[in-house]
């Protein structure tokens, strides 16, 4: 079956590859899109980024109408703040993989807070770029 998956990424991913480095990596977010479609070819990817709080609500609002099976979402620093993206995922109820490239556990206090983890399938982090293959290898094990 074809799987309809939407990525999504919060604020400041548009920079990767070139924001901070030794923390997030060298590979930009296309990078990131185009190692997940090598992975699985059959799957439908779909990738968007925004910095804006409201547009990733719309993104979200989005799957309803377009069939998305899975979502896998980096909510960056929306992460540790944003109780209206969580009510975005619990009023679609799209089930959906949280993932972040650096372990937010090893980090300053206020990132251990997530706002998501209570009501995802599950968390990836740490892993850099490869978090979000871990999460479709998940996604394809179904
Ligand atoms: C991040 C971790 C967040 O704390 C941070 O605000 C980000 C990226 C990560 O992928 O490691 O922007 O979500």
């Amino acid at each position: 079956m074809i799987k309809k998956i939407l990525v999504i990424n919060g604020p400041n991913l548009n920079l990767l590859g070139k924001r901070e480095p030794h923390i997030y990596g060298n590979d930009t977010l296309e990078d990131i899109y185009k190692n997940m479609r090598f992975l699985n070819p059959n799957y439908n990817i779909q990738g968007v980024q925004s910095n804006h709080e409201g547009e990733l609500i719309e993104h979200i609002h989005s799957t309803l109408s377009n069939d998305i099976d899975w979502i896998i979402i980096n909510p960056a620093a929306f992460t540790h703040t944003s109780i209206a993206l969580r009510d975005a995922l619990l009023a679609v109820k799209i089930p959906f993989i949280e993932v972040h490239l650096s372990n937010i556990h090893q980090r300053e206090e206020f990132r251990h807070k997530s706002y998501f983890s209570d009501i995802a399938k599950g968390v990836i982090c740490g892993f850099g770029a490869y978090g979000y293959i871990m999460a479709l290898k998940y996604i394809m094990t179904l």
